[in-house]
């Protein structure tokens, strides 16, 4: 019996760097190991009360079988609403797509838009799924570094230069995960020139999008008949309401992509949970007070996290205008040495602030930027304080 191979695509897509330490973090803790984590891509607040009474509800009523693809109609015309009031758009429900969460919508939308060929440009640093799920779609991810000096955006020129006859997409992220970035909507009027005078697409995912500090949030879709034409948005209940487990995510752009997104759900996933749907038509039409009373305790560990940051010698901290991370340059510390620790990249800093500092961060080099190390501020101000003050300590022992 000869070996039977698996697919080629495995090969293309990388095993997550984050994967490492966070199994590590699991297994100190198990241990017994007093770990505080910063490593963490999701609020740590509950999800709301009223929100899981409406998950209840649809378990007592029967809710509970397959839903229309797309979605349930009630749950489609409130995000109909939602991007109405909130974004200043006018879709109507065939153009909206319910998924299993934002990601689903992300990966679906690239299924349909990309052939194997195309050029996708994604700025970096970036959320670690883009580029994989660009490689499964077997189109190229085509990367663009962005830096802290122009506030880790990408200017209009940079992005004109790397369009070429191959590029299909380009895919956008405001509020950024990880850096914090918000894009001003005359950034977003210039990146909308350049895609309007190109022949591609453009998927927006403004999932952070209430999450946002001193800027406010525009849909870049909202600019212009011509850009909303070209562009897929994309946003989900996961970090507004603290939602990640719930899975559920949306898409709103032209139907024609739209219709295509939903055959291919069709044939993944059918739709999304049910009782879920329920839970986040309830989140959408209740009241929004918690979403920005979440939003006042995030603005201010995002302050304290980036003064205590700025208090460690050799960080050097980009200041975060949304989401929840902070993504401070610790390359000052590369090439020093502790007992037998060598620190030559983000990895090895982030291991040896596990091992040593009991803390876990995420290296830069998951988002393709290893300069950096993302911490995330969903954790209290006191275990911030105490994280951050075991990473001086650490940090200083390094000579
Ligand atoms: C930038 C960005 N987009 C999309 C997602 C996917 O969110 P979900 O699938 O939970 O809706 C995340 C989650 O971390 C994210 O950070």
């Amino acid at each position: 019996m000869g070996i039977i191979n698996l697919a080629k695509r495995l090969d293309e897509v990388s095993d997550s760097a984050t994967l490492a330490i966070s199994a590590k973090s699991k297994e100190m803790k198990r241990k017994g190991r007093s770990i505080i984590d910063l490593s963490v891509g999701e609020p740590d607040f509950d999800t709301p009360w009223s929100i899981k009474e409406a998950a209840f509800k649809a378990i007592k009523d029967g809710f509970t079988k397959y839903t229309p693809t797309a979605g349930i109609p009630e749950l489609i015309q409130a995000i109909c609403d939602k991007f109405k009031n909130d974004n200043q758009l006018n879709y109507g429900p065939s153009q909206i797509v319910v998924s299993v969460g934002a990601k689903q919508a992300l990966y679906n939308a690239i299924l349909a838009i990309c052939n194997p060929g195309d050029e996708v440009i994604i700025p970096q640093p970036f959320w670690v799924s883009y580029p994989e799920q660009v490689k499964l779609a077997g189109a190229t991810p085509i990367l663009v570094s962005t830096y802290p000096e122009a506030g880790f955006r990408i200017g209009k020129n940079e992005l004109k230069k790397k369009i070429t006859s191959k590029t299909k997409l380009f895919i956008l992220n405001s509020p950024c995960n990880p850096t914090g970035a918000v894009y001003s909507r005359e950034d977003l009027s210039e990146i909308a020139e350049v895609i309007c005078s190109h022949q591609l697409y453009l998927i927006f995912d403004e999932i952070y999008e209430k999450l946002v500090y001193e800027r406010e949030h525009y849909s870049i879709a909202s600019l212009g008949k011509e850009i909303e034409e070209k562009t897929i948005t994309v946003n989900g209940l996961s970090k507004t309401y603290s939602m990640t487990g719930w899975r559920i995510g949306y898409a709103a752009g032209p139907e024609k992509i739209i219709q295509g997104m939903k055959k291919i759900q069709s044939h993944s996933t059918s739709c999304s949970n049910s009782i879920a749907q329920m839970a986040a038509l309830s989140a959408l039409k209740g009241p929004q007070d918690e979403v920005e009373k979440r939003r006042e305790i995030f603005a201010r560990r995002r302050n304290f996290i980036v003064d205590r940051l700025k208090k460690i010698e050799g960080v050097s901290c980009f200041f975060p205008q949304g989401a929840f991370y902070v993504f401070p340059d610790f390359s000052s510390f590369f090439g020093k040495r502790y007992n037998n620790w060598i620190i030559k990249n983000s990895l090895d800093l982030a291991t040896y602030l596990l091992e040593e500092a009991g803390v876990a961060v995420v290296p830069g080099i998951a988002f393709g930027a290893d300069h950096y190390v993302r911490l995330s501020y969903a954790a209290s101000i006191e275990e911030i304080e105490k994280g951050l003050s075991r990473v001086e300590e650490a940090l200083s022992l390094l000579k």
